[in-house]
């Protein structure tokens, strides 16, 4: 069992709260991503689970051990950095066997563990090449093979792709994730690309000025978001200032549209509506949560519409309408009238604040018992 727990974890360089509180238990097995804008402080969190940090305060335990006074060869860990720094001068199978040698693991087993890594990443037949005869996704992938040779617990990964163009990295990660769940290993990575966080990840991490601002599954984050910024980092929507009526059926925007959603707070002081909530059906259609509207841009995708929407009163909503024939998708155009309707069962109430004003941003699964 090689489960994480990271609790009450804080850094600090000099004045910078770079990771503040942060506590989390990573399960056994788990592939858990770090998603949050830049210098939010997933770097941080990442080196102080490897060791290449020490934390100001809190404690880091893998499996039953505390390991947070242990250098980093002593926590079994395989890391791939950001530029997944191969040693250039190496061949593919020296740089696999790298910290199989620092480990004195004997030349049978040593050639046998790498070529079982090659293999695993479908590099086998390679490792006579230098790196530089590799493309990045290949050098990526040799990184990846280097972190899992050695067998470990855990396997800690800085944005493993950012440096692949947009097709590589689409396959890199459907890889990651298959080899991920073939190995076990418990997984952290970090990212800050939503899309890649929502496809690899079991369970995601928003962080927010060094906190995390709340925990769940694709799904939750994305249908259940705690607060306006992880709405706003996990997925598109739009987001209508205003207050819940009184009898908490209905929002009122500021901008004076009322309406209907459900599982409203009195104190949710933002409509989330995502573009996909909004149909667009035929001008003057009447009933709950219908707007008259114009069409102002209207982009076909493909599979969909993507459109911008004006409401009589001005205000402009993001929507996402059907692009298949097969489905009797309409052709929209920029100038069409229509009725832009609002699914209330998926509008959803937020508070724009952060999550440490006391909303509750775990999704049950991760709470740490105390020390
Ligand atoms: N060695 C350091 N000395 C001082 N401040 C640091 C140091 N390392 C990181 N920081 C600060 O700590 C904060 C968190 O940095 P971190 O590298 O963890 O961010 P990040 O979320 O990984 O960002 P990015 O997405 O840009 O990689 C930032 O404000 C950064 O400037
Ligand atoms: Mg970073």
């Amino acid at each position: 069992m090689t489960a994480i727990h990271i609790e009450h974890a804080s850094k600090r360089f000099g004045t910078v709260a770079a990771v503040e509180d942060f506590s989390l238990a990573v399960e056994d097995g788990e592939f858990l991503v770090l998603l949050g804008p830049s210098g939010c402080g997933k770097t941080t969190t990442l080196r102080m689970v490897a060791g290449f940090l020490d934390v100001t305060s809190g404690t880091i335990r893998i499996g039953e051990r505390d390991v947070t006074r242990l250098p980093p060869h002593r926590r079994n860990i395989g890391f791939v950095f950001q530029n997944y720094a191969l040693f250039p001068h190496l061949s593919v199978h020296e740089n696999v066997a790298f910290g199989l040698r620092r480990r004195k693991v004997a030349d049978a087993e040593r050639d046998k563990r790498v070529n079982e890594a090659l293999a695993l990443v479908k590099l086998e037949g390679y490792g006579a090449r230098l790196p530089r005869e590799l493309s990045g996704g290949q050098q990526q992938r040799v990184a990846i093979a280097r972190a899992l040779a050695i067998k470990p617990d855990v396997l800690l990964l800085d944005e493993p792709l950012s440096n692949l163009d947009a097709r590589l990295r689409h396959d890199v990660r459907q890889e990651l994730r298959r080899l991920q769940k073939l190995s076990g290993i418990t997984t952290v990575m970090v990212t800050h690309d939503q899309d890649e966080a929502m496809s690899v990840g079991d369970r995601l991490v928003v962080m927010n000025n060094g906190r995390i601002e709340q925990v769940g599954t694709p799904q939750v984050l994305y249908r259940e978001p705690a607060t306006r910024f992880v709405a706003s980092f996990v997925g598109r929507g739009n987001f209508l200032s205003g207050k819940p009526a009184d009898d908490l059926g209905s929002f009122v925007t500021a901008s004076g549209l009322t309406i209907a959603a459900a599982n409203l707070q009195r104190d949710h002081d933002t409509l989330l509506v995502r573009p996909e909530n909004i149909s667009m059906e035929r001008a003057g259609m009447t009933g709950a949560n219908c707007f008259p509207a114009t069409v102002e841009v209207a982009t076909f995708l493909g599979s969909s519409f993507e459109t911008t929407l004006r409401l009589a009163n001005g205000d402009l909503l993001a929507a996402v309408a059907p692009g298949s024939r097969a489905t009797g998708a309409t052709d929209w155009c920029a100038g069409d009238s229509v009725t832009a309707r609002i699914d209330p069962q998926a509008a959803s109430g937020l508070h724009a604040g952060s999550a440490s004003n006391g909303t509750d941003k775990n999704d049950g699964r991760n709470n740490v018992p105390a020390a």
